[in-house]
């Protein structure tokens, strides 16, 4: 999926976090976004995926103005398109792990039960966590959590995956076969993935490298 962010500004009340922010990502692309903490990555991967509002510019998604359409149509194109790893997990504490991963299949009603632990046993997997299924998020170290956080983004196989620090809580080693998860998957569909990190390490990795200061985005 291809993303087009214009001249795009945030405010709360008369602070400014960002304005004139202007990036794309093309269809299939990696992009790494890095900055300062405080600087606005995560407000700014919030609009991107029309979690949050802003005051000016304009987001597009495969040319569709994201800002243009009601909140029921944003929701519907998050739910089949868009994955998000939220910098804080929002693992849902009731459900198991299994259950977690399983829930964008269950809101979009795609295949059957076997179809669904078929995909969350080749998540966990992919993200080292197999066998963990029935366990429940309160059992879970907060690097595996934040594994499982990714595990669901990539279930219903987005066309964008949006990542927000993604390997933050994980040792080097378990970031990098977190991160070669995360473009296995996402090179496999053609998916676009826009990543917001400290990691020099999984930056690197990126087709391309943003970086959001408080004078905008410089490539
Ligand atoms: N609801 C809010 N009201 C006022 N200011 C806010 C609100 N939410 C975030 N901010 C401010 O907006 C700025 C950008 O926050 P954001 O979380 O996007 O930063 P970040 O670049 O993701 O930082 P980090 O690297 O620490 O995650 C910060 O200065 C933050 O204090
Ligand atoms: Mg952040």
């Amino acid at each position: 999926m291809s993303l087009v962010v214009r001249a795009l500004a945030k405010r709360y009340g008369s602070m400014t976090v960002f304005c004139d922010v202007s990036l794309q990502v093309r269809r299939g692309e990696f992009v790494a976004i890095v900055g300062e903490s405080g600087v606005g990555k995560s407000t700014l991967l919030n609009c991107m995926a029309g979690l949050d509002s802003w005051d000016q510019g304009s987001v597009s998604l495969d040319g569709e103005d994201i800002g243009a359409m009601d909140e029921d149509a944003r929701a519907m194109l998050r739910r089949h398109k868009v994955g998000f790893v939220f910098q804080a997990f929002h693992v849902l504490p009731h459900l198991d792990v299994a259950q977690n991963i399983a829930l964008p299949l269950m809101l979009l009603g795609r295949g059957d039960r076997h179809a669904h632990a078929q995909r969350v046993a080749e998540l966990l997997e992919a993200v080292g966590l197999p066998g963990l299924g029935r366990r429940l998020p309160q059992q879970l170290s907060g690097g595996q959590l934040q594994r499982v956080a990714i595990a669901r983004a990539l279930a219903h196989r987005p066309a964008l995956l949006l990542a927000d620090e993604p390997t933050g809580n994980l040792d080097a080693r378990t970031a990098t076969m977190v991160m070669d998860a995360l473009l296995a998957q996402t090179r496999a569909q053609g998916a676009s993935l826009v990543l917001v990190t400290h990691s020099q390490a999984s930056a690197a990795r990126a087709d391309r490298i943003l970086q959001l200061s408080a004078a905008g985005m410089a490539g």
